[in-house]
């Protein structure tokens, strides 16, 4: 089987943990490395959060510490959603595991310099290490596959009316990453809120017995009460553990073909992906946004990934 491989550029954050855990699981993914930005919470939080998960898991993959700090704006975190640690409802063993000493940004570049096209970035968190990287070394760009992230949306937004999170957390940096010409698929809030986690969902992932499975209930447990708290929804979506399943198989989304804009402008849509869906512009799209997901496939191809593990 031909492997994918990918840099996952996250920040820990419960679905963001789905993600590593898929990520590093399958054999469709060779998992480059691992980097971490701030986002759900601060960088601390992440990295540590990047590392229990990835120690308690026993994962191979090197772990980078990124940025700290969105481009422009004042920090936002996630805390509504995620608690004070960013990855509140598991208890993790003491950490024993330690971030490289590259950056993430760093590794970034160097990785993709090596390279002859054939990787693909990641993001499920804010776009601040990959604008960064964009910005410090610019022939990085055309040696990038694709980038696959999670984030934005075409309907509404979930921390302003117009904006998702991970856009709103950096659109200075998101505003480059759409304009740089690296083909994008974007999963956003209208295909990502349709993996609706349920209690029923959860208890079929912790049958399987082992320390994934666990941890998927543990964190989703966590996530059905603030998703519930939050936004009225009885039951959390498991947003960016969309970009892993697509890489695994497309199959399962529908897209469309779509020119998206971030708007940087500090009014009420700052931070929206303005995503032409009727091609009024009539210019050449820059993203396959997600529409639509085989939901039954999905959670199938989340256990598969689960029953890999091991112990
Ligand atoms: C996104 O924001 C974060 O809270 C999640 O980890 C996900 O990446 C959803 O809007
Ligand atoms: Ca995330």
């Amino acid at each position: 089987m031909m492997k994918r491989k990918i840099i996952l550029d996250c920040d820990p954050g419960h679905d963001d943990a789905i993600a590593m855990l898929m990520a590093y699981a399958h054999p469709a993914i060779d998992l480059l490395g691992i980097t971490i930005v701030a986002g759900n919470q601060t960088l601390n939080n992440t990295v540590r959060n990047g590392l229990s998960v990835a120690q308690l898991l026993d994962m191979g993959t090197k772990i980078y510490a990124g940025m700290p700090q969105p481009l422009v704006r004042e920090q936002l975190v996630a805390g509504n959603v995620h608690g004070k640690t960013g990855i509140d409802g598991p208890v993790f063993d003491e950490l024993k595991r330690t971030a490289e000493q590259e950056k993430g940004v760093q590794f970034i570049i160097d990785t993709l310099m090596k390279s002859e096209g054939e990787i693909t970035l990641v993001p499920t968190g804010p776009l601040t290490n990959i604008a960064v990287a964009m910005k410090m070394e610019p022939l990085i760009i055309p040696k990038i596959k694709e980038i696959v992230l999670m984030g934005g949306a075409y309907g509404n937004g979930n921390f302003t009316p117009s904006s998702e999170f991970n856009i709103l957390a950096d659109p200075e940096a998101a505003y480059v990453v759409f304009k740089s010409k690296v083909p994008i698929v974007m999963m956003g809030l209208d295909v990502t809120n349709q993996t609706i986690c349920t209690p029923e969902i959860i208890e079929r992932m912790e049958a399987v017995g082992n320390t994934a499975g666990k941890l998927f209930g543990d964190l989703l447990r966590f996530t059905l009460k603030t998703q519930f708290e939050e936004f009225g929804l009885e039951a959390g979506p498991i947003h960016d553990a969309t970009t892993i399943a697509y890489l695994i198989n497309p199959e399962l989304f529908e897209v469309r073909d779509m020119y998206v804009e971030v708007d940087i402008n500090r009014g009420p849509c700052y931070g929206r992906t303005v995503c032409d869906e009727s091609n009024v512009l009539k210019r050449t799209p820059n993203a396959k946004v997600g529409v639509g997901i085989n939901n039954e496939l999905f959670f199938d191809l989340v256990e598969e990934c689960i029953r890999m593990y091991k112990a």
